[in-house]
């Protein structure tokens, strides 16, 4: 098979990559390799990544020549695309990086499968889609009307924008919705990561919500295993669906989307805990409101992954924690 992995420098990109490169699979990568954080980071993922099955190529999701040419030099099978501005709280600082790359970009990969005939698009939506919906587990038959941040927002647009495409052109179609992602070659601006970083430099950690939070984290082991495992589940056509008796994460048209998460949420005190027993030392706390584009709590509802994949997350928070930090202190000397 070959496959164009968008965001092959990320966190979960480049993981990806590794999985399927070692599975035979032929890959192409893009990234722009913004510096929204570390690029140093970007490059020393790709390092790792370096294969003779793995060709990278530096492109920008928005640069809509060049994934049209992208798209006409190979004929890909599978696109799994994860590149995307991700990120909260920066999405009220730069609502426009969002724009570019999540609503643009996500067109322009629709734009390359309808026009080359793409066999089945995985693409990331994530669990901040649920926004005020309270109700736990989050299932995929929740109302996700109600975004608390554009970043949302514009996940949810990339569901709408590959829905109509599924129903127009008949491309399969798979949205994930990941949930709090953690692990070795994890992301700067991520809660872990600060956590971990601030701790062993001494500096004190801000606690959103004064503690008072839950996420459902899991490790990115779980994710890349569930990520390659749906993509040979290809979403069919099914005339007998209809809006009144069927499920918004299914359609008449070959479209599905799927919660991604451990399925067990922890609450943010327990996990910087997790953190601190596993360094040996107590954190510097700040007790502090909850943050504009936050929500309370995220809880996946796991079942439908399962049912198509035969795949349950199996990473629990002590090892993972244990396998992120001590892959933290290797890469940066500590
Ligand atoms: N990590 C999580 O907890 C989480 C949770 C929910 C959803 N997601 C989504 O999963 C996907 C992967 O996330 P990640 O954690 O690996 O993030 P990441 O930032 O590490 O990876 C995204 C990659 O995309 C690249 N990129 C951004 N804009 C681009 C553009 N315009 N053109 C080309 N490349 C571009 C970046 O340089 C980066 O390397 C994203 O779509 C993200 O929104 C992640």
């Amino acid at each position: 098979m070959k496959y164009l992995v968008t965001g092959a420098a990320g966190f979960i990109g480049s993981a990806v990559v590794e999985k399927l490169t070692s599975a035979g699979h032929e890959v192409v990568g893009i990234d722009n390799l913004n510096d929204y954080y570390d690029v140093n980071l970007k490059h020393a993922r790709l390092k790792r990544i370096e294969h003779g099955q793995f060709l990278f190529k530096q492109v920008d999701l928005a640069d809509r020549v060049a994934m049209q040419s992208l798209f006409e030099e190979s004929q890909f099978d599978r696109v799994i695309h994860l590149a995307a501005q991700a990120g909260v709280r920066y999405s009220l600082e730069n609502p426009y990086a969002y724009a570019d790359s999540n609503l643009t970009g996500h067109l322009n990969i629709l734009e390359g499968c309808r026009q080359t005939n793409v066999k089945h698009l995985i693409y990331a939506s994530s669990s901040s889609v649920y926004g005020l919906n309270a109700k736990v587990p989050f299932e995929t038959s929740d109302s996700v009307d109600h975004p608390v941040s554009l970043y949302a927002a514009t996940k949810k647009a990339n569901e709408l924008m590959s829905h109509s495409y599924s129903h127009l052109y008949d491309i399969p179609t798979t949205g994930l919705r990941f949930f709090t992602v953690y692990g070795s070659w994890g992301r700067p601006d991520m809660a872990p990561f600060i956590f971990t970083k601030k701790i062993l430099d001494g500096d004190t950690i801000d606690i959103n919500n004064n503690g008072d939070m839950w996420r459902d984290f899991t490790h990115v082991d779980d994710i890349v295993e569930g990520v390659v495992r749906i993509a040979d589940v290809v979403p069919a056509k099914n005339a007998d669906w209809s809006v009144e008796a069927g499920t918004p994460a299914n359609s008449s048209a070959p479209y599905s989307v799927y919660n991604i998460g451990h399925g067990s949420p922890i609450s943010l005190m327990d996990f910087v805990k997790a953190i601190e027993d596993e360094l040996g030392i107590e954190a510097k706390k700040n007790f502090r409101e909850m943050q504009p584009g936050d929500v309370y709590q995220t809880y996946a509802d796991t079942q439908d992954l399962f049912a198509a994949t035969g795949y349950k997350p199996k990473v629990g928070i002590k090892k993972g924690v244990a396998e992120f930090i001590t892959w933290y202190k290797d890469f940066y000397n500590k």
